[in-house]
């Protein structure tokens, strides 16, 4: 029997098809296929976050009906699937059964019924086992956390995930050491809010934090490098960003979230901070770590957001220098606080493309100035691809500030090797090895 799935959405939803992946290749013996027309099994799995990429679904589905082989089944999973629920069946004939993010665990069982939908917020951990699929054998995902328990104005996860909770930390360092013994050098933590880590487990639980957490993990022989996604800007005391500072073995890159520069539009979102206390964590985080590497997350044309408002942002901008802008027009999403608005405060279209495209191209120039600072500088980088031609050879990986950087040399995958920056070309930085 053949697979073939398709990932949308974050590394949250990268894992959850690492774990449907096994869940099918263990117990139903089925192998992946990159070819849609000769699989027995498709499967979508979903992201709701902005309103495109779920109206994207229906035509795939459409394409996937019309291509596929005869018999085959159609499946959608995840966040869009908890979202719509049988809504999916409803407008689409073509779906055999949908699957939400929270109930992942139960694939084996769901190819089996017909129009079957399992969406229910399911808060057993013991359901939400780990799996051995994963692409790389250096680098894996480990889940700490599911669920949100934020309820930002604009976001639907809480509602597509549920309420927020941890994964026991005796599960997370057997997971962790199981994949080290497997030769993974780099674990990517996740949660939605990972530094909020211990607040809720389904069963009694030691008291622990984020903190705790990363400084047990550090301890694995064998796991050079810890990375994780998403932090809260809410949630960085000092003690964690000193942890973060002084840890040999984290990654000294960080995303820190800011969606909005403005008090009141930060408000209105229900974010918990203001633009000082997000510059100043910023700030604590420089001074101690002066070359990390920090990502964002900004939303434009939030309800209410007016000039001004949207000027606090780019003075943010300028002010931390993002490395990597992730950045969205605002986008009403079903059961969120915002959407309950109505029109009101809503921004013409035009408007939000402008402002989107100002806060894009001023962030390219920022990341040209950032990478021509690189020059000259040592990154510890893990060699992740590599290729050896007649006419190039080339390895590359990431930095531990998250930049890709290429050498002209042919390095092993896996390798950690330090890097002196020499060039930089297009947002790739170019090095030679060095000891
Ligand atoms: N837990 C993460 C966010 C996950 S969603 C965090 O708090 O950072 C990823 C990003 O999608 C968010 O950071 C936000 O910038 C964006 N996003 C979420 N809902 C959105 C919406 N309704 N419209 C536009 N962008 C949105
Ligand atoms: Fe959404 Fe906010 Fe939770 Fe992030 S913290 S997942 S933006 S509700
Ligand atoms: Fe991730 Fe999209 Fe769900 S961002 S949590 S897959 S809504």
């Amino acid at each position: 029997m053949k697979l073939y799935i398709e990932t949308l959405g974050c590394a949250m939803n990268v894992r959850d098809s690492e774990h449907i992946i096994s869940e099918l290749q263990k117990k139903e013996g089925y192998t992946l296929t990159p070819n849609l027309h000769e699989a027995d099994l498709i499967l979508i799995n979903t992201c709701s976050v902005r309103e495109k990429p779920e109206q994207k679904l229906f035509s795939e589905i459409g394409h996937f009906a019309k291509y596929k082989k005869n018999g085959a089944k159609i499946g959608v999973c995840g966040c869009t699937a908890s979202a719509m629920g049988k809504e999916i069946i409803k407008k689409s004939p073509h779906v055999d059964f949908v699957l939400g993010a929270r109930n992942i665990s139960k694939i084996t069982s769901i190819i089996h019924k017909s129009k079957a939908v399992e969406v229910g917020i399911d808060y057993d951990d013991s359901t939400y086992m780990f799996a051995d699929s994963k692409k790389s054998n250096f680098k894996a995902l480990l889940n700490i956390s599911i669920g949100c328990d934020k309820k930002c104005a604009y976001c639907i996860v809480p509602f597509t995930r549920g309420k927020e909770i941890s994964i026991p930390l005796d599960l997370i360092l057997k997971e962790a050491h199981k994949l080290v013994q497997g030769g993974t050098k780099e674990i990517l933590l996740l949660g939605q809010n990972v530094n909020n880590y211990g607040i809720r487990f389904s069963n009694p639980h030691p008291k622990i934090d984020f903190t705790m957490l990363l400084q047990e993990l550090s301890k694995i022989d064998g796991l050079e490098r810890i990375r994780f996604t998403s932090p809260h800007p809410l949630h960085m005391d000092n003690t964690f960003l000193d942890e973060f500072a002084q840890n040999p073995k984290i990654c000294k890159s960080i995303h820190i979230p800011l969606q909005s520069g403005s008090d009141k539009i930060l408000k209105a979102m229900k974010r918990g901070y203001t633009q000082d206390w997000y510059l100043n964590r910023i700030e604590y985080l420089k001074q101690r770590v002066p070359n990390v590497g920090i990502s964002t997350d900004i939303i434009v044309a939030f309800p209410g957001e007016t000039n001004e408002d949207f000027e606090e942002t780019m003075k943010v901008l300028d002010k931390v220098r993002f490395d990597t802008l992730y950045s969205f027009i605002y986008s009403p999403r079903p059961n969120t606080l915002s959407h309950s608005w109505g029109n009101k405060g809503s921004i013409k279209k035009e408007i939000a493309k402008e402002r989107l495209a100002r806060l894009q191209e001023r962030h390219k120039v920022i990341l040209q100035e950032n990478s021509q600072n690189e020059i000259g500088k040592i990154h510890k980088v893990l060699i992740e691809n590599n290729r050896m031609l007649l006419n190039e050879t080339y390895s590359e990986g990431r930095s531990d500030t998250n930049r890709l950087v290429k050498i002209r040399e042919f390095i092993d995958i896996g390798e950690v090797i330090n890097v002196r920056i020499n060039e930089v070309i297009g947002s790739t930085l170019h090095g030679i090895m060095v000891q």
